[in-house]
């Protein structure tokens, strides 16, 4: 059975100084550049989080521009009012559910989902809410991640196994990205386009993005599937040591899907 994470307030702050280093910080330059906003635009971001993304949007929309999210999680909302509240093109923060999205049809030009459909068990409904709010030839770019990308260099293969696999219980669907594009078109949108945003750590190192999903892993796996506290801790012992020998290496791929919805003369 799924147990996904629940994004309280405090682990929308451990996720605050995770999502700042470097890694992360390059994901979401990534992701901007592929949104391609305009100047004025209206923008939501659907599980915004603690509102990093917004407040990059919010540098490059300009003040005539409004930006737009929604996160399941009040803690999340919290931050996120708290990061933006100097920045007046970001509109409205809220509490929602990206299933049900509460905006009207063909309200935004651009939308986008970072890390967020992979929790949610309805794909196909999440997908339907986003094409119904774009305007027609709006865009949308959303980010996953598949969990058989993940790797670590360790000579226990057989103990990191289970703890990736007891891992993929965090999350509705592990193995998003390879199902998306098919599902994307059954919703309507078009002009869908792949990219992939690779991880990679050759340093334990406290400013890597690695370092702060070991602090996760932990925190998850321990006590589940049989994983004790002394066995989870046995691995990331190893990951340090390797480190020393300078043997680490951590590996993960972000997949980054843009997508359209066609104008309204092109529409059924
Ligand atoms: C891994 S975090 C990513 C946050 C943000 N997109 C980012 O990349 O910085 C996943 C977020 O999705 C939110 N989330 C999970 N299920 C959701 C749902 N059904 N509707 C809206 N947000 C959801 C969580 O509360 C959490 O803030």
């Amino acid at each position: 059975m799924s147990e996904t994470i629940h994004f309280d307030e405090a682990a929308g702050k451990r996720m605050v100084k995770w999502y700042l280093t470097p890694d992360v910080v390059k994901q979401r330059k990534i992701v901007l550049s592929a949104l391609n906003l305009q100047s004025g635009e209206h923008v939501l971001d659907i599980g915004s989080g603690p509102g990093l993304l917004v407040e990059d949007m919010a540098a490059v929309i300009g003040s005539n521009g409004s930006i737009w999210g929604i996160d399941i999680s009040a803690g999340m909302i919290a931050l996120s009012q708290k990061r933006c509240s100097n920045l007046p093109q970001v509109e409205d923060l809220r509490e929602g559910d990206a299933t049900s999205l509460p905006y009207g049809k063909d309200e935004f030009d651009a939308a986008v989902s970072m890390q967020v459909y992979e929790y949610i068990d309805d794909i196909q409904m999440c997908l339907t809410e986003l094409y119904r709010v774009l305007k027609p030839g709006g865009r949308a770019v959303i980010v996953c991640t598949d969990s058989d990308t993940q790797i670590w260099n360790t000579t226990n293969l057989e103990r990191m196994r289970r703890i990736l696999t007891t891992l993929e219980g965090h999350c509705a669907d592990p193995r998003l990205p390879r199902k998306l594009a098919p599902k994307l078109r059954k919703a309507g949108f078009h002009n869908i386009k792949h990219d992939v945003y690779t991880i990679l750590n050759s340093k334990f190192d406290e400013n890597s993005y690695s370092y702060g999903l070991v602090d996760n892993v932990i925190r998850y796996v321990s006590g589940r599937n049989g994983i004790t506290a002394e066995e989870i801790n046995a691995w990331a012992d190893e990951l340090r040591r390797k480190d020393q020998e300078g043997a680490y290496f951590f590996s993960t791929n972000r997949y980054i899907f843009s997508v359209s919805k066609p104008d309204a003369d092109m529409m059924p």
